[in-house]
């Protein structure tokens, strides 16, 4: 049986990392554990106006409705050296992915995609930055994180049997 060489690793980027990406990470920590997938998460922002900033209070209510405490995660920018990194670096939107392939490194070894690549019949499509939007957004945001999630666990398990 052929085996994938290095740990999977994922990075989540939106924005600002206080909102969506936090809520990616979330989802994508409770598929992986409950699949006994061993990968490495984290997420970042494009933008760097919220380093070190908890996530947005509205994105911490969503994700503790579900049982998940997010309220230690921290802002972070993304770098290039994350395409070193990280086995896969997943955009919230499509403007996040133009960002990122704007600091991809030349020889840089993280895949690069979308979240919703990864949902059947969405292929392409952003997850709506909920930002400006109330709580509905919010659980709308925690809908397309999970659904991401399972297709990105799907996607990685198939990567790591070979
Ligand atoms: P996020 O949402 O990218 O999902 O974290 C936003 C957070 C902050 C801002 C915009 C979007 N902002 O303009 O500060």
């Amino acid at each position: 049986m052929k085996r994938a060489a290095v740990l999977p690793s994922v990075l989540f980027v939106c924005l600002g990392n206080i909102c969506r990406s936090p809520l990616a990470e979330a989802a994508f920590r409770v598929e992986a554990e409950r699949r006994g997938l061993e990968v490495e998460i984290d997420s970042a922002g494009t933008g760097g106006w919220h380093v070190g900033d908890p996530p947005d209070r509205r994105a911490q209510a969503v994700a503790r409705r579900q049982g998940v405490d997010i309220s230690g995660y921290r802002g972070r920018q993304v770098k290039p050296e994350d395409f070193h990194r990280f086995t896969h670096v997943v955009a919230l939107d499509r403007d996040n992915l133009a960002d990122l392939r704007r600091i991809q490194p030349s020889d840089g070894t993280a895949a690069l995609l979308l979240l919703l690549d990864v949902v059947e019949g969405r292929r392409g499509k952003s997850v709506a930055d909920p930002y400006y939007g109330d709580d509905a957004d919010f659980e709308v945001t925690w809908a397309d994180a999970v659904v991401g999630a399972a297709g990105l666990a799907d996607l990685i398990a198939g990567d790591m049997r070979g």
